[in-house]
């Protein structure tokens, strides 16, 4: 395990960049999955906590590091939390996140003979963070909200869109991107974890 290192489990430099941001104020060297050329593994899961423990997990005993993953995505109350730990998935192989829309708000429409099907949805993230020979610990964020249709808004990514979160009226693809920060399930997980500080005790 070496000193005051973190290794986030992902492949996307996007995330790996913002979770950098996040952690500079306990200055750490923070490495990645893809820089260490470790391949990530099948996510067999069927929650976003077990995904983002098995890829954690994964990246440690690689590594022999401290490492981190998040798993997260989208669950619609109306089907079943569908696409839940598939929302990556749903954009298939192009990764075309209008197709997912298009095909949550076709399958919403189905739900309903009198087309006023129920709206609800939420943002769930998991955060796992694993240590050698420790109990991983993980820490979970959700933003509960209602989805539109049409589309609506160019910010953001993925399902962004078509959420638009209680309280509001913009959805996350409209919305100021630093506000959506502040308030999304990614901002509510890591909240905890960084209220945690559960390396505080690893280094000292
Ligand atoms: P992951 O990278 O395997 O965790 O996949 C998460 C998927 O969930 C992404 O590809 C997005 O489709 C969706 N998702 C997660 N968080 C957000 C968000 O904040 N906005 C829009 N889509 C999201």
């Amino acid at each position: 395990m070496r000193k005051n290192t973190i290794l986030i489990a992902s492949h996307n430099p996007g995330k790996v960049s913002e979770i950098a941001e996040l952690l500079s104020p306990f200055a750490m060297t923070v490495l990645s999955a893809a820089e260490l050329d470790i391949v990530e593994p099948e996510e067999t899961g069927s929650t976003f906590a077990q995904n983002a423990i098995l890829k954690a997990e994964h990246c440690r005993d690689v590594s022999g590091l401290v490492s981190l993953a998040d798993d997260s995505g989208i669950e619609v109350a109306a089907l079943g939390g569908a696409p839940g730990i598939y929302s990556a998935r749903w954009a298939g192989p192009n990764k075309d996140f209008n197709v997912a829309m298009a095909r949550i708000e076709k399958e919403l429409q189905a739900t309903s003979p009198d087309g006023q099907p129920d709206r609800r949805a939420n943002f769930k993230c998991a955060l796992a963070f694993a240590v050698p020979g420790q109990k991983t610990q993980v820490f979970e964020g959700r933003v509960d909200g209602t989805l539109v249709w049409p589309m609506r808004g160019t910010l953001g990514f993925g399902y962004d869109p078509v959420f638009q979160p209680l309280g509001f009226a913009k959805t996350f693809g409209q919305m100021d991107q630093h506000k959506k920060h502040r308030m999304s399930h990614r901002a509510g997980a890591f909240g905890k974890l960084l209220a945690a500080k559960p390396w505080d005790t690893l280094w000292s």
